[in-house]
């Protein structure tokens, strides 16, 4: 694994296992103290082009945990040289000769692997425009077995913009890996999956229902994966106007799920769940922001110090096994 693109280079169940015990160590472990050499001498650069809270924070914090050092650049749109015009192959090139690892969010979709592929050092796709956002895919699924222990037999429902929403795009692939998952995908008709979405998930085996409406399928759901309308894509403020109140979670219609559902949202929410359902026993959505610095260090510690890695997955997997 030298870099993190898209959770389509993820295969199987297997290869994400790892990552899951990992992240489950770290999270178990308050005693930083034995970590944080991990990364020490390392020198990992976030560069964002598109805004974030989560993301970029809490790389930067796994980083910290972990003992190494950060140079960071957000808005880089504008503090960058992008400003003057250099693409992002020469800026890749460039940050290779100072970091051990980047984290890039660009506003394009592929941008993030046209950096990587002029880069020799690993590269990790923070968001690339409406494309895919792979490690918030593989925190929404550690999240999910956190909570479940598997994904197999679970009902997910992704409702709001399926369309520009680059986290699902990646949850969604990796969800699809698990066996008898059932997706249900509410949206407006102009904010549906791409098609390529569907047609994959399909030959995976996956049973997808398509609907405009969540009525008929929030009692069957074990996992509701709300998310934001994207704003920032329509060219024209108006087809956001038609779209932007389509769904609203309130608690009443949270409490027509099963007792044990979980509902999750990348964030940022703008209006999509009513500050009332906080309090209900279902939303995780702060859980999974929170484990968001778990599945980072993982993440970081398996490109960025290897061998260690494949210790403490094979060693702590017995502790895991102890604490489940
Ligand atoms: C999301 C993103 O930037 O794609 N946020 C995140 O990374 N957790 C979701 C969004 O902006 O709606």
């Amino acid at each position: 694994m030298q870099h993190i693109l898209s959770a389509q280079q993820f295969k199987s169940q297997a290869e994400i296992n790892d990552i899951m015990t990992m992240a489950t160590l770290f999270k178990n472990n308050t005693d930083y103290s034995s970590i944080n050499t991990r990364l020490a001498n390392k020198i990992v650069a976030t560069v964002f082009f598109e805004p974030s809270t989560r993301t970029r924070l809490s790389f930067e914090t796994a980083v910290l945990r972990l003992g190494g050092k950060v140079i960071s650049c957000e808005n880089a749109q504008t503090n960058t040289s992008a400003a003057k015009g250099e693409t992002i192959e020469d800026t890749a090139r460039v940050l290779a000769g100072y970091a051990d690892l980047m984290i890039i969010r660009h506003p394009e979709k592929n941008s993030v692997a046209r950096a990587a592929s002029v880069s020799d050092i690993p590269v990790i796709n923070a968001g690339d425009g409406i494309g895919e956002h792979p490690t918030q895919g593989l925190l929404d699924i550690f999240t999910i077995i956190e909570r479940f222990g598997s994904i197999d037999n679970l009902t997910l429902t992704f409702v709001g913009d399926l369309k520009n929403g680059r986290t699902l795009h990646s949850t969604i692939q990796l969800a699809a890996l698990y066996d008898s998952v059932t997706i249900n995908l509410v949206s407006p008709a102009s904010l549906t999956l791409p098609a390529e979405l569907i047609t994959k998930l399909t030959a995976q085996g996956c049973i997808i229902n398509q609907l405009q409406t969540w009525d008929s399928c929030l009692a069957a759901t074990d996992v509701l994966y709300m998310t934001r309308i994207q704003k920032e894509r329509f060219t024209d403020i108006r087809q956001y106007n038609q779209v932007k109140n389509h769904y609203i979670l309130t608690n009443e219609l949270a409490n027509k799920m099963k007792y044990s559902s979980i509902i999750m949202h990348p964030l940022p929410r703008v209006n999509e769940i009513e500050p009332e359902v906080d309090t209900n026993h279902r939303a995780y959505y702060f859980e999974q922001g929170k484990n968001g610095v778990y599945l980072r260090m993982a993440l970081l510690t398996m490109l960025l110090n290897p061998l260690e890695s494949i210790n403490i997955t094979l060693l702590d997997k017995q502790k895991v096994s102890v604490l489940s």
